[in-house]
């Protein structure tokens, strides 16, 4: 079986081959193929990525490419974690919308919408090849934004489950908050990819969020980064991307002083670098946790190995709505539980969202909608538009100036600017 990593010279694959290393009974992988246009990073990753498999005693080839065809032909499995523009285009998008008071933030407002634009064309790009050269394949998302990226290619036609690691990271915290195993936890997670609240927690099937929120609101707190008596009065955990909503002017202050997560990552991933290139390292680096993908490596083997043997458990993905939350459009992409078998996902339901939820996300879920049509089509009006419908932007003025900076920063990148 061979599984291609799309931005396979990034420093997080080593977790995603972690991932790989441990779980060879139940997804038998034969061929690991890492594309990037960066031939230096490439070759360190796939150094190190070899080295960890041929350690855990796993039988994967290791091939690095800049040859897309290549790369794509025949696989089973792509799966997208590029990130056009690198930490360079992911500063701009952290600091150019702190000068309108907006938040800096590669998923959310402004610079969530610069990465849209920025990405999309692109794995529409890579998906047109795929389809070509191994249509059956599946392509999994992890390329942010996640909610935007995958409604583009299930648009498109593409086989395609977006995937996040919030869901998995929190039902960790979970069990481990209830001293159980992960998999006997089960989450009531419901909304848009980074635009979550977590409102009810099963385990083995009953109902103990409750329970968690008496026993443990300080660690829920914390997972939110949001004040412990403001997440008992929701009576839900929000995910700690809700903190950009609910505590805005806030973090804007706190980041107008600060180095921006791009800075603090291209120095991380300078070391990550330094340590791959040793040839006596085989495993994993503590380092690596520094990064937000904690996680990653298992949600994306869980995934890959029921969409493979269609064994239909459930797992949170971004997924089409088709009615799960009825307030939002059908063809709209939610982060909700669905059964994942070997045709996709499908979502299972939801209880009703709570009007407090409902509204943001519904908010959220049009701008998503405006702002794949801007990167659809270009244009700086429509990029406008996208930003006049976004929940922490929204007035005229400053939809404007930034949709003209943003678009000058990005042009690069722009196939129509
Ligand atoms: C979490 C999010 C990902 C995001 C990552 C950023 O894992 O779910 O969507 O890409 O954080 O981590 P970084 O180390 O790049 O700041
Ligand atoms: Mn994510």
């Amino acid at each position: 079986m061979k599984l291609t990593v799309i931005g396979g010279g990034s420093t997080y694959t080593p977790e995603l081959v972690d991932g790989l290393a441990r779980a060879h009974a139940a997804l038998p992988v034969s061929e690991l193929v890492l594309h990037d246009p960066d031939a230096e990073r490439l070759d360190l990753v796939g150094g190190i990525a070899a080295r960890m498999l041929r350690r855990a005693g796993h039988p994967a080839t290791v091939t690095t490419t800049a040859d897309l065809d290549k790369a794509v032909a025949d696989a089973t499995v792509v799966l997208l974690q590029l990130r056009v523009g690198g930490q360079a285009a992911r500063h701009v998008d952290e600091t150019l919308p702190l000068e309108c008071g907006c938040v800096g933030q590669e998923t959310i407002g402004a610079g969530g919408l610069a990465k849209a634009l920025r990405t999309v064309p692109v794995v529409l790009d890579i998906a047109a090849r795929v389809a070509e050269l191994a249509p059956s394949a599946w392509i999994v998302d992890f390329t942010n934004p996640v909610g935007i990226v995958t409604r583009a290619l299930l648009d498109a036609g593409h086989r395609t489950v977006g995937l996040c690691n919030v869901a998995i990271g929190f039902q960790r915290r979970a069990a481990g908050l209830l001293d159980v195993p992960p998999d006997r936890v089960s989450l009531g997670h419901a909304g848009l990819n980074h635009l979550t609240w977590v409102r009810s927690v099963l385990l083995d099937g009953q109902e103990v969020l409750p329970r968690l929120l008496d026993g443990h609101l300080g660690a829920l707190a914390e997972i939110s980064g949001l004040p412990a008596p403001f997440v008992r009065g929701l009576g839900a955990v929000p995910s700690y991307y809700l903190r950009y909503f609910y505590e805005h002017d806030r973090v804007v202050e706190e980041q107008r002083g600060a180095p921006s997560r791009a800075e603090q990552v291209a120095a991380l991933e300078r070391d990550l670098l330094g340590l791959y290139a040793d040839p006596t390292l085989d495993t994993k680096p503590a380092q690596l946790d520094k990064r937000g993908g904690a996680f990653y490596s298992e949600a994306a083997v869980q995934l890959v190995t029921s969409l493979l043997t269609g064994r239909g458990d459930a797992q949170v993905v971004n997924v089409r709505n088709h009615g799960t939350l009825p307030f939002l459009d059908d063809q709209a992409v939610v982060e909700v539980p669905a059964r994942i078998t070997a045709s996709g996902a499908v979502p299972l339901p939801v209880p009703p969202v709570e009007p407090l939820f409902a509204g943001l996300i519904a908010h959220v879920s049009a701008y998503e909608e405006l702002a794949l049509d801007a990167a659809l089509r270009g244009g700086v009006d429509r990029v406008a538009a996208a930003l006049l419908a976004h929940p922490l932007i929204g007035q005229a003025d400053v939809a404007e100036r930034l949709a003209r900076d943003l678009v000058a920063a990005n042009r690069d990148h722009l196939p129509w600017a």
